[in-house]
């Protein structure tokens, strides 16, 4: 199955996508996480990504296009893939189109999960990750385990004035694709308000 996860910074995408990759048995493809990857690498692609994504703007997208569409034309996505943080502009959704109609293939289904902005700043500047596993929580919602508490890490990107950088990016450039798969009968919207488990029980819904 292809399916794509969109909705605004702290929405939950990474969150949901740890259990629902496993449920669809498909690969989880955060383009965040793989421009993270390259930064902290110190590939040309991190280099010329590191100031947009510190300042919480959009990488420009001759980058991400190419990063996307070569990493979904591996052979683990060959049954499907779980995208998450991509497409992001209506140029990037038109590019993954030609890019899955040349290789015979099309996108399943779009869940938008949608959360109001008043909840996206204190999930963003409250959100730490383990280093070793991966693994999102919140200082608040969601702490982590006092063994895990001492490694946890908060990304660059996460600081209020970032935050809302990236929720005004969000609202200018990737909101307006939400017609462009709406059109396509793609789309399901998810209420991302409530408890992690709550929103989970909802995408399972949307998924039939
Ligand atoms: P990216 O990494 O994709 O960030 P994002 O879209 O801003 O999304 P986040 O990862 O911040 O949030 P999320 O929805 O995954 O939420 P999470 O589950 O962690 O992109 C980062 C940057 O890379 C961009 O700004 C851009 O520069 C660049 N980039 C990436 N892709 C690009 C593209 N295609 N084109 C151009 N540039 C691109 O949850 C957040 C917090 O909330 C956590 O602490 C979590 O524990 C908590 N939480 C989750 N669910 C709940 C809940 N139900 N209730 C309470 N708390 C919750």
């Amino acid at each position: 199955m292809r399916v794509i996860l969109i909705g605004p910074p702290g929405a939950g995408k990474g969150t949901q996508a740890t259990w629902l990759k496993e449920r669809l048995g498909v690969p989880h493809l955060s383009t965040g996480d793989m421009l993270r990857a390259a930064v902290q690498q110190g590939t040309e692609l991190g280099r010329q990504a590191d100031g947009y994504m510190r300042r919480g703007e959009l990488v420009p997208d001759d980058l991400v296009i190419r990063m996307a569409v070569e990493r979904i034309g591996q052979a683990d996505c060959g049954n499907g893939f779980l995208l998450d943080g991509f497409p992001r502009t209506r140029a990037q959704a038109e590019a993954l189109d030609v890019a899955l109609q040349a290789a015979g293939t099309a996108i399943d289904v779009v869940l938008l999960i949608e959360v109001p902005d008043e909840l996206i700043i204190d999930r963003i500047t409250g959100r730490v990750q383990d280093p070793e596993t991966g693994t999102i929580y919140h200082l608040r919602f969601n702490p982590p385990p006092p063994e895990v508490a001492p490694r946890v890490v908060q990304r660059k990107d996460d600081t209020e004035q970032a935050c809302r950088a990236r929720l005004d990016k969000y609202h200018s450039e990737t909101a307006p694709i939400v017609p462009f798969y709406r059109d396509k009968g793609l789309l399901r919207t998810v209420d991302g308000v409530g408890s992690p488990d709550e929103v989970s029980r909802r995408l399972l819904a949307a998924l039939g």
